[in-house]
């Protein structure tokens, strides 16, 4: 099986290269994951260098552009991708080394939407009750991994990375503000209102192609903007 690989090493004065790598198909098992072939094709070259660790689509750590779409290489099975299979890093994130971006930017906008339940009523004895009606509005929301594989396939978060939250940080703001427990919904509507951070959004749904946990960030943010929409009214 053959693999055509992004090099590149930040510390390093030398450009950026694609490699030829090859597995013979003595060392692929049925239903061989991506991340599986990777980590062999370290064995054979221990400069290659990407992120993972869980191995099973919880982490979030191995995302990667995979023959032309972002995904996780450990949910991604090697059988399902024409050859040579094509890595890249995500695209529009900063490369530290080969398939290793760096993902500062992402958690700070992450972290620009407190992603944590904010309260002013006093401390409940025991806990912030939900109704399972009220638990159920958070599906499809709580489930994300945080693997950026949706901001980096964003158009708008190439072309405004300071600026525009990005599709994830989206998905977390709205899975704040549509927490019943959470008290600060106007605070956080009042942090978005501005033309870039959430209105950057076009709604060119790439996020939603391609989240590996079948979430739709491109729903939440347009929650988020019939929110605001119904705050101004
Ligand atoms: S919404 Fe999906 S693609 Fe985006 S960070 Fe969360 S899990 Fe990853
Ligand atoms: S290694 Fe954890 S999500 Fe793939």
């Amino acid at each position: 099986m053959k693999f055509s690989i992004y090099r590149y090493h930040s510390e390093s004065t030398e450009q950026p290269y694609i490699q030829a790598y090859e597995l013979a198909d003595s060392e692929i098992d049925a239903g061989m994951m991506l991340l599986q072939a990777l980590i062999k094709l370290k064995a054979q070259d221990e400069s290659l260098s990407f992120r993972r660790s869980c191995q099973e689509g919880v982490c979030g750590s191995d995302a990667m552009n995979i023959n032309g779409k972002n995904g996780l290489a450990c949910v991604t099975r090697l059988a399902d991708l024409k050859q040579p299979i094509q890595l890249r890093p995500l695209p529009g994130m900063p490369v530290i080394r080969d398939l290793i971006v760096d993902m500062q930017p992402f958690f700070k906008h992450y972290n620009d939407v407190k992603p944590w339940l904010i309260t002013k009523d006093p401390e409940p004895e025991h806990e912030w009750k939900q109704s399972p009606e009220q638990r159920a509005k958070l599906d499809g929301l709580y489930e994300c991994i945080l693997c950026g594989a949706c901001t980096a396939s964003c158009p708008s978060s190439w072309w405004n990375p300071d600026r525009f939250l990005g599709p994830a940080a989206l998905l977390q703001s709205a899975r704040f503000i549509i927490d019943s427990r959470d008290q600060a919904t106007d605070e956080r509507l009042n942090q978005l209102d501005d033309a870039y951070k959430l209105y950057r959004c076009h709604t060119i749904m790439n996020c939603t192609q391609v989240c590996p946990k079948g979430l739709n960030p491109a729903k939440a943010i347009s929650k988020l903007k019939h929110e605001m929409l119904k705050k101004k009214l």
